[in-house]
């Protein structure tokens, strides 16, 4: 063949190859033909360096034609997501395929904590209630801070083959209930074991949290003084720690593991986040505390449950001293929508009550007590990247903000095309840490960023209009009498106890459950001690400041109203329903990959917490954990 022929040939096979993919490309993925018509411009030139625009074309080039492979346990309540490292991918159809399958970051590795909770002991019902009490309280604690915390009982010990021996040893009964429970942790393996009076007190990315996050230990660890509060090491570490100190001959004269141990098999660390509540702890720094538990045990002991809890509470306002702010970029007619995330925001603010208001936690003598400096919670049009403020934000669904915009449902097509903005949500919120020149690609990772990272997700909760209970959004009830001219006065928040307890999960503490109207922070039982502090009126007054000005009841209504036809609108499967809504995604795409992704956000969070409530309730029957039943089956 000559040269010149060649050459001819492959041009018309270049050609007949691109034609191909074109069509090949937009075959598979033009849901709607509206899509098509409203491809997004802006993509074009935003000049972010690793975006992939999410235009048919462009993407089929880059990715695999492959859908990735669906993940366990990866859909919840309508939403669908694939955890992978390309996460920060501006859209995540170019990754999944898949218009309604979102990328999430991948789910980090809970390292497992384990405490030991001698469930056959004899005690009274009352006693067992409030044990169970501390175990939720340091199950969420420890969960919040990223580990995965674990109750071990009588059946992981008896798993331990060293378990049959231990009697015969003829030690005090004390020091081989500590035995059996390190049995216990040595039949699970690698990981933290604790007791259920220590718990994290320290913000999410503090450094010991880090590192004890990482799961990897180079030592069996203790922590100086705190006492059998808080382990960690590997399995081969502790297995080898045990046999050698059940085979010494001074066994009986010990009286903890920690001295029957030989003491250069532990590396000692500091405890610097961690808070440890025993008796020793608690008679130096809380005498009253002390007391009241010799006097009266289970009443004490109620009381040291409710100041741990104030204590979590409070070193979290500790965290974020700035304040609490409340997303609300577009300010008209959205007062209805931002009223949940300001609701929850005053249950945060609350100051929780305990005994000893005053107090700070066993490991932070310098806290700042709530009393007196109450937080402050305030609503900003945009982001803010500050590392003390702490942010919660709702996304509106493009539709939902274009029919609370225009106040009606009755949106067409044209009416989107020739009066709305392109994601008018997004670019308000990102406008702070962004400027105003960038395309919607660009805001979008910034906004997956500031929700989903390590960094980001520490310091904001990110909700859609969906997440929150319908009962924000019906129609209120009849007005009564106003009869209550009281100054404190006790209103109950509309959150169903379920759904906030979901939150106390994310939280690590019991969110107060109501606030204290006109702004006073006093506790419903209030203590002599903390009155003297509070100054007169201050609370009230800087919060009226920055609390968006009510709408008249006759507007709100009408935002009531149109939110629950919005949620409604959102779920439809009507034909002429789902139209107007892929437009309004398609004019809106950055927009929408926001509310997507704050939704499966969420999602995965709820599933993951679900999955490990069903797994630890398989265990709650007495069966042994691990695999290794050295008995045979
Ligand atoms: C809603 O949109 C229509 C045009 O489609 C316009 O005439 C009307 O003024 C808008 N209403 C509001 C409250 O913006
Ligand atoms: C906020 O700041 C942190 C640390 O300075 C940074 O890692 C993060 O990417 C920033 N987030 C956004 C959304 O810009
Ligand atoms: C996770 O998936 C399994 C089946 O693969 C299912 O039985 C289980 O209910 C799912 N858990 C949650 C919380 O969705």
């Amino acid at each position: 063949m000559a040269p010149r022929h060649f050459t001819r040939y492959l041009v018309v096979g270049a050609v007949f190859l691109f034609v191909i993919i074109i069509f090949s490309s937009s075959s598979t993925t033009s849901r709607a033909g509206v899509i098509d018509v409203l491809q997004y411009p802006e993509a074009i030139r935003d000049k972010i360096p690793t975006i992939t625009v999410p235009n048919s074309l462009r993407w089929s080039f880059q990715s695999s034609p492959h859908k990735p492979p669906d993940q366990r346990n990866s859909t919840h309540d309508g939403s669908s997501w694939y955890s992978d490292w390309k996460w920060l991918n501006p859209f995540s159809s170019s990754v999944t395929l898949d218009q309604d399958r979102i990328v999430l970051p991948p789910l980090h590795e809970r390292p497992p904590i384990y405490t030991f909770y001698d469930a056959s002991a004899k005690a009274d019902q009352e006693t067992k209630k409030i044990d169970k009490e501390f175990l939720l309280s340091w199950r969420r604690a420890w969960w919040a801070h990223g580990f995965r915390p674990v109750v071990l009982t009588d059946a992981e010990a008896m798993s331990h083959p060293l378990y049959q021996t231990l009697h015969a040893k003829g030690m005090p009964a004390t020091l081989e209930q500590d035995f059996r429970e390190w049995l216990a942790w040595a039949h699970m393996g690698t990981g933290l074991f604790a007791s259920r009076y220590c718990l994290p007190m320290a913000p999410y990315d503090d450094a010991l949290l880090s590192h004890l996050r990482r799961g990897q230990f180079s030592h069996l660890t203790k922590f100086q003084g705190l006492g059998s509060g808080l382990f960690a090491g590997e399995k081969s570490q502790i297995e080898d720690a045990l046999k050698s100190a059940l085979n010494s001959v001074k066994l009986s004269a010990f009286k903890t593991i920690t001295d029957a141990i030989d003491s250069d098999r532990f590396k000692t660390e500091q405890p610097t986040s961690l808070a440890h509540y025993d008796p020793k702890t608690v008679a130096s720094k809380y005498p009253v505390l002390a007391e009241l538990i010799a006097k009266e045990p289970n009443k004490g002991r109620c009381s040291l449950l409710k100041l741990m809890q104030a204590h979590l509470h409070m070193t979290w306002q500790n965290t974020f001293s700035t304040g609490i702010v409340v997303l609300q970029p577009l300010a008209a007619h959205t007062f209805t929508l931002v009223k949940p995330s300001m609701d929850l925001a005053r249950l945060l603010a609350e100051c929780p009550s305990s005994i000893l208001q005053s107090a700070c936690p066993p490991n932070r003598p310098k806290c700042t007590p709530c009393t007196g400096s109450k937080l402050t919670v305030n609503t900003a049009s945009a982001f803010r990247n500050t590392s003390s403020l702490f942010t919660i934000a709702v996304v509106p669904h493009p539709y939902t903000m274009i029919t609370l915009t225009n106040l009606t449902t009755d949106i067409s097509v044209a009416h989107i095309r020739r009066n709305t903005d392109r994601d008018p949500w997004i670019t308000a919120v990102t406008r702070d840490i962004l400027g105003d020149a960038r395309g919607g690609p660009s805001r979008v990772v910034s906004l997956k960023d500031a929700a989903a990272s390590e960094y980001g997700s520490s310091r904001s909760l990110w909700f859609t209009t969906e997440h929150f209970p319908a009962s924000f959004y019906s129609p209120p009830p009849p007005p009564k009498s106003p009869t209550n001219d009281r100054p404190v006065e006790e209103k109950t928040a509309p959150f169903p106890e379920d759904w906030l307890e979901h939150i106390d999960w994310h939280f690590g503490f019991r969110i107060p459950r109501t606030t204290i109207s006109h702004g006073e922070s006093l506790p419903p039982v209030p203590g002599p001690e903390r009155w003297a502090k509070i100054p007169a009126g201050l609370p009230a007054e800087r919060k009226k400041a920055h609390e968006p000005d009510p709408p008249t009841e006759e507007a709100a209504a009408i935002e009531v109203e149109l939110l629950r036809q919005a949620r409604e609108t959102i779920n439809s499967k009507e034909e002429v329903v789902l139209k107007i809504r892929e437009v309004a995604e398609a004019w809106n795409l950055a927009d929408t990959e926001a509310w997507k992704f704050v939704k499966s956000f969420r999602a995965r969070q709820v599933v993951e917490r679900l999955k490990f409530e069903e797994e630890e309730s398989a265990f709650e029957t007495g069966a042994a954990r691990g695999n290794s039943r050295w008995w045979g089956s």
